[in-house]
């Protein structure tokens, strides 16, 4: 029997890879595409194939339509109220939007305990992001010199990226202390960059693809970088159709991929 999805968020950019990856598989079958506007039309458009589905712009067209995991790739202002509103109606959650912080997610684990229901929390579903970030962290046990640049679309909602806010907080965690300390005085404001958990972070806005996460890490004399390049969304669409599948089996709340994908110490 194949797996209920409601998608919320449905008809924006990452929904829609999400959606044409879930009616791609004989495993998923989806029964709801919820979006804020547009509500009536019908979601074929969006996919480029027959669904019968129309858009909604309710989250209980999830209850609605039995779904049995929750998709969300929404806002950053929609999606704490969101999370909570699945994971109190007896849905499985997949939360792909960013804009959560640590406290946000506590919260969430609470109240996924709570109520029985389970939660996958990434604000970057790429297998290329979990590795990133896994092989970030151990090179910055050693390497105590670590700022992040980041490079995306002028149109993205926020500055920096979820994957670079993530990766700062985690990589925080298990650099030397005390930080390097560095001495530069800024002759323009804010030329070094934004602090995230004590890193530096810089966020660049051009046109064009791809997406680029690259992390600098530095000790006396040597110089690491690690950078992932995604050329389109359809690898952070996989990460997501993995945790959709794996999350029912997942008590509590999971926090990034990967968990999913049985890297050691994630
Ligand atoms: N975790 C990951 O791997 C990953 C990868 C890429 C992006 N993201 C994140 O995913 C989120 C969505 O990105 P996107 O590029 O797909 O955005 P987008 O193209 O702007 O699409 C947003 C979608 O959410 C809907 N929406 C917005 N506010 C809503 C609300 N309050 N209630 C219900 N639906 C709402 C929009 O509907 P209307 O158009 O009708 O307003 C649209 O369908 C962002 O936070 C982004 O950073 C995460």
């Amino acid at each position: 029997m194949s797996l209920r999805v409601g998608v919320v968020g449905a008809t924006g950019k990452m929904g829609r890879v999400v959606c044409a990856q879930v009616l791609e598989d004989p495993a998923l079958e989806l029964v709801a595409a919820v979006a804020r506007s547009n509500a009536g039309a019908p979601f074929d458009t969006y996919v480029g194939r027959s669904t019968g589905l129309p858009v909604s712009d309710r989250r209980e067209a999830l209850l609605e339509a039995r779904a049995q995991v929750a998709v969300d790739f929404t806002h950053p202002d929609a999606v704490l109220a969101n999370a909570r509103w699945y994971l109190e109606h007896g849905l499985h959650a997949v939360v792909g939007t960013t804009g959560l912080g640590p406290d946000d997610v506590e919260a969430l684990r609470a109240l996924a305990e709570k109520n029985g229901t389970n939660a996958v929390v990434a604000p970057d579903f790429s297998f290329g992001g979990a590795v990133l970030l896994h092989i970030a962290r151990i090179a910055a046990r050693h390497f105590p010199y670590v700022e992040l640049l980041e490079t995306h679309l002028p149109s993205k909602a926020e500055a920096p990226s979820g994957t670079t806010m993530n990766t700062a907080r985690e990589l925080a965690k298990v650099r030397p202390s005390p930080s390097p300390v560095v001495t530069s005085r800024e002759l323009a404001p804010g030329v070094r960059g934004g602090e995230v958990a004590g890193i530096r972070v810089h966020s660049l806005r051009l046109p064009g693809p791809p997406g680029i996460e690259e992390i600098r890490l530095a000790r006396a004399g040597e110089l690491l970088t690690i950078s992932l390049a995604a050329y389109d969304r359809a690898p952070f669409a996989n990460g997501a159709v993995l945790a959709i599948k794996a999350v029912a089996s997942r008590p509590g709340l999971t926090y990034g991929l990967g968990p999913l994908l049985d890297l050691d110490g994630d």
